[in-house]
């Protein structure tokens, strides 16, 4: 595993410089996420919201023509709160199961833990802390008939490579008749997604520059926050939605011995939130040894939870 400042500065060195996303989310990245998901603009949470509320039974009805006793194993697991409302509709298409949430927090799977089991008190429920890379096989391997959840359209930070590197993971640490269900956001009117990304009151501009605010204090970096600014682009064509910090000025800034300078208008790519439309679901499927089994989609056609097997 690659040091915050090897990550960094690897980014930062780069000819077209770079920052990884993932290193959004300390504690001020955290509530700065939890306003986004609370957003008019921001329509994801609100149509996996739905999905999950709406068509859960079916979902269900699915899994037990597979098998009655499912793994529910789910990736990036959060607080639960979320999963709580799916498990219980599973639990109400009896379904019988349990929950392993795997998560690199020992907090949030406590909290996950509270919020499932108040949801279910019944359900058996395992927390496992760590890099999801590296505990997932080994919860996969014990058990048979996972149903492995990543929601939220995590997988939408991956770009195609590393979509591809993630699914074949999974498919070399799955089972022959383990699921899994997948949120994908899909190709919609271009400003709409634009939109999402782009909110007047600032919060994603905020979350966006909190990351150099964030290497201000691990690495003692010295960037000028406020000049910088968050331009957001979303191309219709790839389904790529980018998002990038611009250096209002020249400046530069010092990590550990390297000096890193930005002329005027530089910028700087710090994430990619992919959009897909169902055949690019499939194609990815197939490309890496899946096949959809369904798409469960909300009322607006906006996001997919779709359910894939291994295909052999
Ligand atoms: C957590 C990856 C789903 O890409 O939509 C929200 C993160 N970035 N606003 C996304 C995010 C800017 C979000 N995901």
């Amino acid at each position: 595993m690659n040091s915050f400042k090897e990550d960094i500065l690897s980014g930062l060195r780069k000819e077209q410089k770079t920052l990884p996303s993932r290193y959004f989310y300390d504690k001020k990245g955290d509530a700065l996420f939890q306003q986004i998901m609370h957003m008019e603009s921001y329509y994801l949470p609100g149509c996996e919201r739905e999905i999950i509320e709406k068509q859960s039974a079916d979902i269900a009805k699915i899994l037990k023509e597979h098998n009655p006793h499912w793994n529910i194993v789910e990736l990036g697991a959060g607080d639960g709160t979320k999963t709580a409302v799916f498990l219980k509709k599973l639990d109400e298409s009896e379904v019988s199961m349990r929950y392993t949430a795997l998560d690199i927090s020992p907090n949030i799977l406590k909290e996950n833990k509270a919020n499932v089991t108040a949801a279910i008190p019944q359900l058996e429920v395992e927390s496992v802390a760590g890099n999801y890379f590296e505990t997932c096989d080994e919860v996969l391997k014990k058990q048979s008939h996972n149903l492995i959840l990543f929601l939220g359209s995590t997988i939408g930070n991956y770009n195609k490579e590393r979509a591809n590197e993630f699914l074949q993971w999974l498919y070399k640490g799955m089972k022959k008749n383990d699921l899994i269900l997948i949120a994908f956001d899909l190709k919609k009117h271009p400003k709409t997604i634009l939109n999402a990304y782009n909110d007047k009151e600032g919060i994603t501009k905020a979350f966006n520059l909190n990351l150099l605010t964030r290497i201000n204090r691990e690495l003692n970096a010295g960037f000028d926050v406020n000049a910088f600014d968050h331009y957001p682009y979303y191309d219709p064509l790839s389904g790529n939605c980018l998002s990038f910090l611009v250096s209002l000025k020249k400046q530069s800034v010092t990590i550990g011995n390297e000096n890193i300078s930005f002329y005027k208008n530089e910028v700087i790519h710090t994430e990619i939130s992919k959009k897909y439309h169902l055949d690019d679901i499939g194609q990815l499927s197939r490309e890496n040894s899946f096949e959809p089994v369904k798409h469960f989609i909300d009322s607006k056609r906006y996001y997919s939870l779709s359910l894939l097997r291994r295909n052999g």
